[in-house]
């Protein structure tokens, strides 16, 4: 590709540990579309004839079809490997196709387009997440279970609402990568090495033809610029980061101690140790991977923040933790959707929990509130209370009403109706909050969405 300038051969080492083809081999396809692009913009500035553009996307068009390329050891890079493919394919011809482009350029019109298809890839399966996580949620109906703060029982919240948490951040999770595509949707191509084309392109043709929105506006930044990247890897790991936390959580709860769920079989692993045991491997894995998106995500930060403009070959390893990336999320989010809709939880066990611990305590607070008493002096008084449940060993709801009264002149008989589960749900009847009501209405409102916004279709008309 470029030995003319050179009077000695490389150095063999060198040149086979320098080559980036046994990584880049993927991007075969992209290459073959952005060449495609590029050559109908070099026929409209009158360096190739019609019949020589038919023949050399022919010629592409049959080069895309190669299988098995992994292991060529001539090509340097996937650009050089097209290119040869193409001589075999057109003759010199295929020569022709570089005129008025350089590598610098292709690879980040690649990289984009392997980005923005992962993109896509990713905010499909993250709506078959999401769906799942909705239909758990209808499913639970008014079921409840304890919410923790410090992970200690703070107060009941229906399942419903609990599940609906992670229908939040995956919402944040597609709104982020939208967003980038949106930002990364411009084509690099006509930006040579650095300084531009130095033929007369008309860069709108190849942008047209690639769906970008229209052409980078700056050819040095054009070269450069990985923040495609990076945004892409920083949103994932912020979406690994979610599945994490939830992964923590059923596998915190699937144990004997919580007994919130029984893991499902289908997705579990037993021990070859211990026979009794069935383990959460699914989950693990899941918090595990999360570890390796952010490392992602940081490898790309350290590899860009030093790089003085433009191109620089130290951008050729941002191309793995990118492939790494939107693999292991494609892999998580193909077993995470149908995990989801498979889990069974212990009802029973969570109601249990939500009813023991004086988790009612805040409605009680609330409930002496409500009658006058300013909420510091409340909070006292449902504190003393609770003291002497523990003494006792009783619930609040189980305290006698002139053992109440001998806390607080205010606690009427009403206390015990104030105190339910349900009204200890319905107090909290403010948007966002967990009363029973509110919970159905934002059930109501994401289950719509789910037919509103198909994010996926809509970016690929594009
Ligand atoms: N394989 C190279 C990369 O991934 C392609 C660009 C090469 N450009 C150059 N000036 N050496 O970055």
């Amino acid at each position: 590709m470029w030995s003319g300038r050179f009077r000695e051969p490389l150095n063999k080492q060198f040149e086979s540990w320098q080559r980036s083809f046994p990584f880049d081999w993927r991007l075969l396809a992209h290459e073959v579309e952005a060449s495609i692009a590029h050559a109908r913009a070099i026929e409209a500035a009158g360096i190739l004839t019609s019949a020589e553009l038919l023949q050399m996307e022919q010629g592409l068009r049959a080069v895309a079809k190669l299988k098995d390329i992994a292991s060529n050891e001539q090509a340097e890079d996937i650009h050089h490997f097209v290119e040869l493919e193409l001589t075999k394919q057109i003759g010199d011809l295929a020569l022709k196709l570089h005129t008025g482009r350089s590598r610098n350029e292709q690879i980040a019109t690649d990289m984009r387009l392997f980005i923005r298809e992962a993109i896509d890839n990713t905010i499909e399966g993250l709506s078959a997440w999401r769906k799942a996580l909705i239909e758990l949620a209808e499913a639970a109906g008014e079921a409840v279970m304890p919410s923790y703060t410090h992970l200690q029982r703070a107060e009941p919240v229906l399942v419903a609402h609990w599940l609906l948490t992670y229908v939040s951040m995956i919402d944040r999770d597609a709104s982020r990568l939208i967003d980038a595509r949106k930002r990364m949707n411009l084509c690099p191509l006509g930006s040579g090495a650095i300084a531009g084309a130095t033929l007369a392109l008309d860069r709108t043709i190849a942008a047209a033809c690639l769906n970008f929105d229209a052409p980078t506006p700056n050819s040095m930044d054009a070269t450069s610029d990985r923040d495609f990247a990076l945004e892409f890897t920083q949103a994932i790991a912020t979406l690994g980061i979610h599945i994490s936390r939830f992964a923590e959580e059923l596998t915190l709860y699937s144990t004997a101690e919580f007994g919130f769920l029984d893991l499902p079989e289908a997705f579990s692993t037993g021990s070859s140790a211990m026979p009794q045991k069935k383990n959460p491997d699914l989950t693990e894995l899941l918090r595990g991977k999360s570890g390796r998106l952010l490392g992602a995500a940081t490898t790309l930060a350290t590899l860009i923040k030093g790089l003085p403009l433009a191109y620089n070959k130290d951008l050729q390893e941002g191309q793995e933790p990118v492939f790494d990336a939107a693999d292991t999320i494609a892999g998580i989010l193909s077993v995470l959707p149908a995990f989801t809709a498979s889990l069974k939880f212990r009802y029973d066990r969570m109601k249990t929990a939500a009813e023991t611990g004086y988790l009612n305590a805040m409605a009680a607070a609330t409930y002496l509130s409500n009658k006058g008493v300013p909420f510091r002096k409340a909070h006292e008084h449902i504190g003393n209370a609770v003291r002497l449940g523990l003494e006792t060993n009783r619930e609040l709801e189980h305290l006698t009403l002139d053992e109440l009264r001998s806390i607080s002149p205010e606690f009427g008989e009403d206390f015990y109706a104030a105190i339910t589960l349900e009204a200890t749900l319905d107090c909290h009847d403010v948007i966002g909050g967990t009363a029973r009501t509110r919970v159905a209405a934002a059930l109501a409102d994401a289950r719509q969405r789910i037919a509103a916004d198909i994010p996926s279709e809509s970016a690929k008309l594009k």
